[in-house]
Parts: C-alpha cells; structure tokens; sequence
C-alpha cells in the first residue's frame, strides 16, 4: 500500500485495489469491514465519512490490516473479534472462527420443548473453541448448568475470556481435558458438539485463509473426519442419562455414516437437519430410555 492517501475515499481505494490484485474474496467489502473497526464506526458511516483523513495510527492499523489480508489471515483474526447468535466474541488463531451454520445447533438446542421442560438440565459443550455455543445457550436460558470441553487448553482460555466478557463465567463449568476426564457417567441431560470432521485429504484442499490460518486441530477428523466423533460416541451415550439428547454438527456429505454410528451406539429418534443452504448440517438423537 502507498504511504500517500489518507482520506477514507482513498485507503478504500487503495487498499480495495491491492487486495483484488492478490486475488482475494470480496477485496471491498473486506477493506470497508476492516477501515470501520479502525475507526470504530459502522460501514454504512464510513460513505459519510468519505473526506476525513486518516490519523498516523488509524494508518498504520490499516497497513498492518491490509498486508495481514494480503496474505490470507481471516479478516476475524485481525480485529480480533466475530459475532455469533447476535454476541461479540473475541477469535485469534487458539481457536476456529465459529460459522452461521453451527447456530443451528444452538437453535435447535433452544427450541427443543422436553429439553426446555426439565428444570436445571445439564448440558455439556464438547470442543467448545470460542465457547460461542456454551455461552450463547447460557445467555438464552440461564436456568441450566452447563459444562465445556476442549483437549485445547488455548482454546478454553480464549472461552474463558468470552465468558467472562459476556458475564455468563459462572454459570459454566470449562475443562481443558478429554471428554472422560470431565463428566460422570449417566449425569447428562443433553450434548452439543462440533467436533472436526474435516477428512484429512479435504484439508489440503481448504482455501488458504482456513487451510493456513485456523487450527488443523479443530478442523482435521482424520481420513475419513469422523475419527475423533467415532471414538467420543460410545463415551458420550455413556454420560447421557436415558432419555437425553444428543446434537452434533457434521459434514454435507456425513448423515448416513453418523446416522449408523448413533444407531449403533444406542442411540434413537436419530433426525437430520439441514443447514439455510440445504446441506446436511446437524444430526441429533435422543440415547434409548
Ligand atoms: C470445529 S471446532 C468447534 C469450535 C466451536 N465449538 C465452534 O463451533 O465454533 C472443534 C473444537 O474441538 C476441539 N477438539 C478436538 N478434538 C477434541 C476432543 N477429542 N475432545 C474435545 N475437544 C476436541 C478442538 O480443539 C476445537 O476447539
């Protein structure tokens, strides 16, 4: 990026220009995402904005930002932050950028009737990352307790953090361990888990600003990305009480081989839901009463 322009009009230009030559996505409208974290304003305002020169920080911020992009990082990565269920969470490479495809798995949670009928359920996150999911459920229904896992002690720092910054630290339980090392059998009333599924070979092939940038360890499910899923399920029908839910996000391509391993775990009334773009995305099942 040149040292010269200094207005708004000017560093959207140039730096618009700069990303499009590097080829990457949306070159605008990560440019204009990125200048009004900088200058705190929303995007619509920085078109109002449009004469208003750059300060020497604001400029530097944009630089650092904009070679940052140029190189694939995730727009979320630089400014630190993202938003899910409609809340502000902090993201850095400790965790995976959560996606509007897993709010599903938080609405489907929140309007499961027997599950909301039960008066302090347990509920247990497993690979929470960021802790969108455990704390925006915590956010909608505070009533339950409710517990979060991740093997990655980086991961559930960060979600710590987010707890805290969205006041729901207390009601939630995080333990950086493996998932038997945290919850006694038969005492869960309901499950969410986005585990990776990625299958290993179909990570080579992810776009750069995943592939690079987000944690191999929150995205590879071995060759066929259901390793780590396999292996957690027959723990997981074990720490539900009968009767309780299961609900796991998957692969498009994933329902049927899930769908057998929940049967043949135990599990029944096994649905499938699909995402806004009509792709498997969430298989829940209730462990047989
Ligand atoms: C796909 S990310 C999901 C993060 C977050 N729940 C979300 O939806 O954005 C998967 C997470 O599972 C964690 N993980 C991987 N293997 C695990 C295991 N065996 N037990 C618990 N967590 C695991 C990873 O560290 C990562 O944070």
């Amino acid at each position: 990026m040149s040292d010269r322009p200094q207005t708004v009009a000017a560093i959207l230009d140039v730096a618009g220009r700069y990303l499009k030559e590097r080829e990457i996505e949306h070159p605008m409208l990560v440019t204009q995402l990125l200048l009004s974290h900088v200058l705190r304003c929303g995007r619509l305002e920085l078109f109002l904005k449009h004469d208003c020169q750059l300060n020497d920080n604001q400029l530097q911020l944009m630089r650092n930002g904009t070679k940052r992009l140029s190189q694939g990082e995730p727009l979320q990565y630089i400014t630190g932050q993202t938003q899910f269920m409609g809340h502000d969470f902090l993201v850095d490479k400790r965790v995976l950028i959560p996606r509007p495809e897993t709010e599903l798995l938080v609405e489907a949670l929140l309007s499961h009737h027997e599950l909301l009928a039960i008066d302090n359920p347990f509920i247990a996150d497993v690979g929470t990352g960021s802790g969108c999911i455990v704390i925006s459920l915590a956010l909608a229904k505070p009533d339950a307790i409710y517990t979060a896992i991740d093997t990655s002690k980086d991961a559930v720092e960060l979600a710590r953090t987010n707890a805290t910054n969205l006041g729901v630290a207390e009601k939630i339980t995080f333990f950086p361990c493996k998932f038997t090392d945290a919850v006694d059998p038969g005492s869960l009333n309901c499950l969410v888990a986005n585990l990776p599924y990625i299958p290993t070979a179909e990570h080579e092939e992810l776009p750069v600003h995943i592939r690079n940038h987000e944690p191999r360890s929150a995205l590879d499910g071995g060759p066929d990305g259901l390793d780590i899923i396999r292996q957690l399920l027959p723990d997981m029908a074990k720490a539900l009480k009968p009767g309780g839910l299961i609900f796991l996000e998957i692969g498009h391509n994933q329902a049927d081989r899930v769908v057998a391993l929940l049967k043949s775990n135990g599990f029944v009334d096994i649905r499938i839901t699909q995402d806004l773009g009509r792709k498997d995305r969430m298989v829940s099942a209730l462990r047989a009463p």
